[in-house]
């Protein structure tokens, strides 16, 4: 381990301009504009891990885009990790709020700002380069490791899963690595156990068949921006509790050991109003901030769109109103169950003045693991070595949807090693990525690696 530890060292900024060229193909999966980028940059993903020594490398072939495949079998009797990342990246508008081009990265203060640099190249590259810092200075890793690479993670992994299910073999292993999460905070390692899952849906109200004069009918039909509106506010009452029917019932609640670790953690509420320029904070009365984003379902609306938008004022009565709610859900809510229970309601709630139509977009299950794996355990041992200093336990507000699919087919652990801050600027403008965890990050993989090679059996 210490020779490849000294090699990746040394090779930091041979990496990083690695990563920036991995950043500038704009492997956006949201855009059907983008299809040739995304073969291109899965051809990329594929001809780093050759560089790295990986065998059986290739791009496998789905409805969507192609997923990358590479291995090392080279360890027998020892574990089998499967790393999981993806490379497609979010769009980057609104352009216009960018200081550069999304996808010609800058380095400035300390980090490399660029769409994916954190979300999620400059974290799956990790671990192809603490792979790569193994096979070329030792010959060898201590372990058996599989990548799987996918392009679609921003659009709702759907060719993933599929492939996921019909290749348990090829797939199986004893832990699954993945680095697409947060940091607690700068410079604290952290090992992540949990992530919410989501509920998504489109909420179309109708009223008149045309957008009319607001002064000759305004007052006479109904507003369906008003009465969405009204719908939405209905959505939580006093105390930022969601009214939905039954929607708390499934919700599991935080062990002792879970709130006295969210103790432990001292969050203040304080310096994360500051932070993002509001007074205070909110949420559901009861819980503590930490409580609230990492075991709590929520509701938010998205997005909301509705007659005149444009310059000025024009007098309209709108025909149509549309909203975007998600859900974030927590153990043992069930996407489909909550996007249910969500349509009646909503329907109930909706005046006969008005026609309703409510679609839901997609979903995604939550996730727990448990704290005692000791993969989970390793895996807190070595991004402690890297980045000298005790690791924290956190759970994520987000949702990376594969990872209960992964636990359930696999039936295997999945060790979440974030190396981003939730102060990156994800799914954002000027999104970015601390120098600082890319270095640690690879350090941490090359400690992880050597942390796991007793644990089979
Ligand atoms: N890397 C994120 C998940 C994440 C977000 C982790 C915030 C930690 C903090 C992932 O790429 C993502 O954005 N997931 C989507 C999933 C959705 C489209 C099903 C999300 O959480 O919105
Ligand atoms: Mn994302």
């Amino acid at each position: 381990m210490e020779k490849a530890l000294a090699y990746a060292k040394e090779n930091q900024s041979a990496y990083l301009e690695e990563l920036k060229d991995y950043l500038r193909i704009p492997s956006i999966s949201a855009s059907e504009e983008h299809k040739d980028k995304m073969i291109e940059c899965a051809n990329f993903v594929a001809g780093k891990l050759k560089t790295a020594g990986l065998k059986k490398v290739k791009l496998i072939k789905t409805k969507g885009n192609p997923l990358v495949y590479g291995e090392w079998m080279g360890a027998k009797g020892k574990p089998t990790i499967l790393i999981y990342g993806h490379y497609d990246v979010q769009p980057p508008d609104p352009y216009e709020l960018w200081d550069n081009d999304p996808f010609d990265p800058v380095i400035k203060d300390g980090n490399i700002y660029a769409r994916g640099s954190d979300d999620n190249k400059g974290q799956n590259l990790v671990h192809i380069k603490g792979v790569e810092a193994y096979l070329k200075n030792e010959g060898k890793l201590p372990v058996n490791v599989k990548f799987l690479i996918e392009g679609e993670e921003e659009v709702g992994s759907e060719s993933i899963t599929t492939y996921l299910k019909t290749n348990k073999k090829l797939l199986a292993c004893d832990a699954v690595l993945i680095s697409d999460t947060s940091m607690y905070a700068p410079g604290v390692p952290t090992i992540n156990y949990g992530l919410r899952g989501l509920a998504y849906l489109e909420v179309t109200l109708t009223g008149p068949n045309r957008d009319l004069h607001s002064g000759s009918f305004g007052g006479a039909l109904a507003n369906p921006i008003n009465e969405l509106a009204k719908i939405i506010a209905k959505l939580h009452d006093k105390n930022n509790k969601i009214t939905i029917p039954n929607f708390y019932k499934d919700v599991k609640k935080l062990t002792k050991k879970e709130k006295e670790n969210i103790a432990s953690l001292k969050f203040s509420d304080r310096k994360f109003a500051k932070e993002y320029g509001v007074r205070e904070v909110q949420g559901e009365k009861g819980y503590s901030t930490l409580e609230r984003l990492w075991a709590r379902p929520t509701l938010d609306c998205n997005g909301i769109y509705g007659g005149y938008t444009g310059e000025g004022a024009k007098t309209v009565l709108p025909s149509k109103a549309t909203a975007k709610i998600s859900m974030r859900l927590v153990p043992n809510q069930d996407p489909d169950k909550v996007a249910k229970e969500f349509t009646k309601y909503v329907k109930s709630l909706t005046p006969k003045s008005c026609k309703v139509e409510v679609v839901d977009m997609h979903g995604g299950r939550p996730a727990v693991i448990p704290l005692d794996d000791p993969y989970l355990q390793a895996a807190a041992r070595a991004t402690s070595k890297a980045f000298g200093k005790k690791t924290v336990y956190t759970r994520e507000g987000g949702s990376i949807p594969i990872v209960i699919d992964f636990m359930e087919n696999l039936k295997a652990p999945v060790i979440l090693m974030g190396f981003g801050l939730d102060t990156d600027d994800i799914h954002s403008p000027n999104e970015h990525y601390p120098l600082e965890n890319f270095e640690k990050g690879i350090y941490s993989s090359i400690y992880f690696f050597d942390e796991i090679k007793e644990l089979k059996k």
